[in-house]
């Protein structure tokens, strides 16, 4: 494995519907499937030394799906964060959400809010679902709150400036690991999809052909290989030796 880990990974964790559909089963069993993958991957995130982990789980735009596909994809978040979260306490996980989790139901709320907060001295991986997430989103919701700081007189408009607009994003909670090093996409389509749009400016992307399903901590080996063997030069020129 190479030495340069990358410290914050982000996935897009796509393909759960084809992948099952290919097979002749119906969509849903592509995210049983798919969940089934999540927590081998969180283990050997954690195992690698990869300091932030964020699994791309449910966008603004997925709430367009039927209802029936919605409720088991919720059902089985819930079922996830019970039967998981014993685990990753032992393991020193910091389990956090961003994205709109006001517009998660009440079910969904019972169980999510207890296991971020038993998880929130959590100093280990620092694991983030993206659920009910969209880019445009959390900048328009930063500009909002900006300006809202600003008429209450505890911001001007003037002290605008790159870091500040990030203390206003749904991923300033991760302080200086908020920007993404890595970001994987499953699936074969090769697109960012409203996903972590600002943190990602000067990530290395990965795109596999292969489906969510199929994903394992060989691929995450694989991913981190190709990150490794890649030159960032953050737009400067400083070639070789970069250690992220
Ligand atoms: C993408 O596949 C997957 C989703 C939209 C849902 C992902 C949800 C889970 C894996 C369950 C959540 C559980 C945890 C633990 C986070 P797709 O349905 O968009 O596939 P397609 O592009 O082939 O239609």
């Amino acid at each position: 494995m190479s030495e340069r880990i990358p410290k914050h990974v982000a996935i897009i964790m796509d393909g759960n519907g084809r992948w099952a559909e290919r097979r002749g089963h119906t969509r849903v069993f592509g995210h049983i499937r798919g969940t089934s993958k999540v927590k081998s991957v969180i283990r050997e995130a954690d195992h690698l030394g990869i300091k932030a982990l964020t699994l791309y789980a449910f966008s603004t735009e997925n709430w367009t799906r039927p209802d029936g596909e919605l409720s088991v994809i919720w059902k089985l978040f819930i079922k996830f964060l019970k039967r998981d979260i014993d685990e990753l306490h032992r393991n020193n996980v910091r389990l956090r959400v961003i994205g709109e989790v006001e517009r998660l139901a009440p079910a969904v709320r019972a169980v999510l809010d207890p296991s971020i907060e038993r998880l929130s001295k959590n100093t280990g991986l620092q694991l983030s679902f993206a659920i009910s997430y969209g880019s445009r989103r959390e900048l328009a919701r930063a500009a909002r709150l900006f300006a809202l700081d600003c008429e209450k007189g505890l911001r001007k408009p003037e002290e605008m400036n790159e870091q500040v607009l990030g203390e206003y994003l749904w991923t300033s909670v991760l302080g200086e690991l908020s920007d993404v090093d890595l970001v994987i996409r499953t699936s074969g389509e090769k697109r960012i999809s409203n996903f972590l749009l600002w943190q990602a400016a000067y990530a290395e992307f990965v795109f596999l052909d292969l489906c969510w399903p199929d994903f394992t901590p060989e691929v995450l080996r694989g991913a981190l290989q190709e990150y490794g063997a890649r030159e960032r030069r953050f737009g400067g020129l400083i070639i070789k030796g970069v250690s992220s």
